[in-house]
């Protein structure tokens, strides 16, 4: 499938969730600062992981500028998101998929976790079947 996992991670929750999600899908993972949005765009579905960062938002300095540049040139993409948050109980997600909805993507699922790859919330098969129908 032409998909590819592209995370922003700090201290290493969302990246085991970004690896469990390449090696159940046999896609590549890749950190978003070893990635171009150009070659993001070479994929048709982009599998976007990022923690709730600041009050509930996507981490501003690496992930957000990437993410704003890959949604106004992949309008037509498909979308999936994950994530790591810490207290918040998953508001960053909402407010991730609200924005996503206001900007008329197509996002095929969303996983949450409070921890690491171990603590994903919610179906995680169903996460993946939805990306690979
Ligand atoms: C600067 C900073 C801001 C954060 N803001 C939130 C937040 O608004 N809501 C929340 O639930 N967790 C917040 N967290 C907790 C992280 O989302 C949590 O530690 C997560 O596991 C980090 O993921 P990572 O290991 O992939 O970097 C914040 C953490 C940091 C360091």
């Amino acid at each position: 499938m032409n998909a590819v996992v592209i995370y922003w991670s700090a201290t290493g929750n969302t990246e085991a969730i970004a690896e469990k999600i390449s090696n159940t899908l046999g896609v590549e993972a890749k950190k978003v600062s070893d990635v171009t949005v150009d070659e993001a765009l070479k994929y048709d579905t982009l599998i976007l992981g990022c923690p709730a960062m600041g009050a509930e938002e996507l981490e501003d300095t690496e992930f957000r500028p990437f993410y704003d540049e890959l949604v106004s040139k992949g309008q037509d993409k498909k979308y999936a998101f994950f994530g790591a948050y810490g207290w918040g109980g998953g508001e960053w997600m909402n407010n991730w998929l609200s924005e996503a909805s206001s900007q008329g993507l197509n996002v095929l699922g969303s996983i949450i976790s409070s921890g690491g790859a171990d603590e994903i919330e919610g179906d995680f098969d169903s996460f993946i079947s939805a990306i690979k129908a």
